[in-house]
């Protein structure tokens, strides 16, 4: 839920520690705040709002700041304490010796501040990472790894955090538990950041830390050791990610610039996993023999947000294509609900960042029931397809926009992959295979024949722009269509939008509807197009305006509806998703309209590393 950065090294740190925030800021834009040591000194500098207020306070000092050796930077996404510069990382304790940012929650806060406030510590802010930086200073007695180790053992919760102090001039100490962190190694000089959108533009080489390691890096040394100070080894990973793909190329906006890469995304998340020969999918990641594919006889897919939406499309793949009993869960719920899995049980972790903390929690409580646990993630090397030690990578490119945009279309496609490999290790024959494997191989002509519209999407979204409520309502595998189309609305243009299943409407919330609610219906020419005619008619009875999906030309829906955004002719399976493309468009569209903060919609993060 926040950025962290920090560089130790030879070159001029301000500009490094900015920019890495600027590619971190997608995690949590509240405030941002940097600490440097200084000619002995730590010098902190800490804002309300954006980086670039951040870079607007630095503007005057940064001369004095050119001699600075080491220095940390957080962007933030509040969790304890509002958005103000007191609550801005980094936190210091009273004697100004160490500096700490952190992500992540100290689900024992409140009991460690009152010990230190009992024990005389002073507060700076509310929050709960300030802790830390007392506890630091209690604990050091010249091993500022020692002292930030015996301080984390303090703690219940999660943390991704980094510490410097004013008498060691290039060295930080960096630790994780539930919070991601990524050490970038490079030529005399060390950077370690939440992620590697912020490493990629110095070095190629980078070392992913497992909870509870904790490491002291200097500009050449980086000594990685458990909390009980044990060492430990953890391997250098080459990092195949071209810094470009995290610009906007042109674009406004990248989430309109992820809309648009979304035929070339799927395209790679496709590549080299069709077997022609035999009709399958060829998905070595997922390391399972064809007997133990054949073993499993439950499938339970764990996700949130947009991916619990794929999730969900995927459920009607795995029990219409293969027959296999699936289940949806919220991630958060999975966790907590003591579910029963048996050893032939397949949870499925889905998520794009590979960080949420729900969908982690949920992988761990799989593996400790001894389910077999596989990943869908757009993140190589994140801690969801670490932990689960298997699963498949979207190789779609890094999703900036903190809206989910090719990641869902990707997903969906993963999943139909998936299931085509189950298929194929059941009963779907080589004929059915083939059929399929020629509807995946459509996908990406399917979402480009969306995205040539966008233009007509874009003159149908400004005519609803001002709508204060809205519904999506869909049935089939078109239903968490809906249910996606409705979050990508409400979460970038805050217009209150709700997806329904379109039988559920009658059942109370269509006492909503009126002129003044607009519903969008997804009547693609697919099985149950029908039934969705008549609660078009619904609609249109209580005054709702109406916008259709509809298939090519399909009159007996443009006859009947205010709007139709057509939606090219394609099988059931693979219907959703040049249909999540139409919405994401019309959401985008109208959000534009109304003129919001598109890429960082207001109290959102990219990646919900907190519970
Ligand atoms: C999607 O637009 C949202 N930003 C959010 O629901 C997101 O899908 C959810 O937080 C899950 O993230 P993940 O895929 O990285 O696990």
């Amino acid at each position: 839920m926040c950025g962290i950065i920090g560089y130790t090294g030879n070159r001029e740190l301000i500009n490094i520690l900015t920019d890495g925030l600027k590619r971190l800021e997608y995690r949590g834009y509240d405030s941002a705040g940097l600490a440097v040591v200084n000619n002995q000194q730590l010098q902190v500098f800490k804002t309300k709002g954006k980086v670039k207020a951040l870079e607007e306070r630095l503007h005057d000092h940064l001369q004095l700041l050119s001699t600075a050796s080491v220095g940390i930077a957080h962007t933030r996404w509040a969790t304890h304490g509002e958005p103000n510069e007191a609550n801005a990382h980094p936190h210091l304790d009273n004697a100004g010796h160490f500096a700490v940012v952190h992500n992540g929650i100290i689900d024992n806060f409140a009991e460690l501040r009152n010990r230190l406030l009992d024990q005389g510590c002073r507060f700076a802010s509310e929050t709960d990472s300030e802790v830390l930086a007392h506890l630091v200073a209690q604990y050091y007695d010249g091993n500022l790894l020692e002292a930030v180790a015996s301080a984390l053992k303090q703690v219940k919760g999660t943390f991704g955090i980094a510490v410097i102090a004013r008498d060691l001039p290039q060295t930080i100490v960096t630790a994780r538990r539930g919070s991601p962190i990524v050490i970038g190694v490079g030529a005399g000089e060390t950077l370690i950041a939440s992620d590697v959108t912020a490493l990629a533009a110095h070095t190629d080489r980078v070392i992913y830390l497992n909870d509870d390691d904790i490491a002291l890096v200097t500009p050449e040394t980086i000594d990685i050791r458990s909390l009980e100070n044990v060492p430990v080894s953890r391997e250098i990973a080459a990092l195949d990610w071209d810094i470009s793909a995290a610009e906007k190329n042109g674009y406004d906006h990248f989430m309109l610039k992820e809309i648009f890469e979304q035929p070339q995304a799927v395209s790679n998340t496709i590549r080299g996993r069709l077997d022609f020969r035999t009709a399958t999918a060829a998905l070595s990641g997922l390391n399972l023999t064809p007997r133990e594919l054949a073993m499993i006889n439950r499938i339970v897919i764990a996700a949130c947000g947009t991916s619990m939406h794929a999730g969900m499309v995927g459920e009607y793949y795995f029990e219409d294509i293969v027959g296999i009993s699936t289940e949806v869960e919220q991630a958060a719920e999975f966790r907590y609900r003591n579910p029963i899995i048996e050893p032939h049980t397949l949870v499925l972790a889905i998520s794009q960042s590979g960080e949420t903390a729900d969908t982690l929690a949920a992988v761990r409580e799989g593996l400790n029931k001894g389910a077999v646990v596989a990943a869908i993630c757009n993140v190589v090397g994140a801690t969801i397809p670490r932990e689960s030690n298997r699963g498949i990578y979207l190789h779609a490119g890094p999703e900036i926009g903190v809206a989910s945009t090719k990641a869902f279309t990707c997903q969906v496609t993963a999943l139909l992959l998936t299931a085509l490999l189950f298929g194929r290790n059941r009963r779907l024959s080589q004929t059915a295979g083939l059929e399929l494997i020629e509807e995946i191989q459509q996908i990406p002509t399917l979402i480009q024949q969306v995205l040539d519209h966008a233009d007509k999407i874009e003159i149908i979204a400004k005519k609803y722009a001002d709508a204060k409520d809205c519904f999506f309502i869909g049935r089939g595998n078109l239903y968490p269509a809906a249910l996606e189309g409705a979050l990508k609305l409400k979460e970038i243009s805050y217009i209150h939008a709700e997806g329904y299943h379109a039988a559920e409407l009658k059942h109370g919330p269509i006492a909503l509807l009126d002129k003044g609610v607009p519903v969008i219906a997804l009547a693609n020419d697919v099985p149950g197009k029908e039934k969705i005619l008549s609660n078009i008619q619904e609609c249109l009875a209580r005054k709702s305006p109406v916008i259709a999906t509809a298939t090519n030309n399909d009159t007996s829906v443009s006859h009947l509806v205010h709007d139709v955004i057509t939606i090219p002719s394609c099988s059931a399976f693979v219907a959703p998703i040049p249909t999540v493309v139409a919405l994401q468009l019309f959401s985008y569209y109208v959000a534009k309209e109304r003129g919001c903060e598109i890429d960082q919609p207001r109290n959102l993060a990219k990646s919900v590393t907190v519970e």
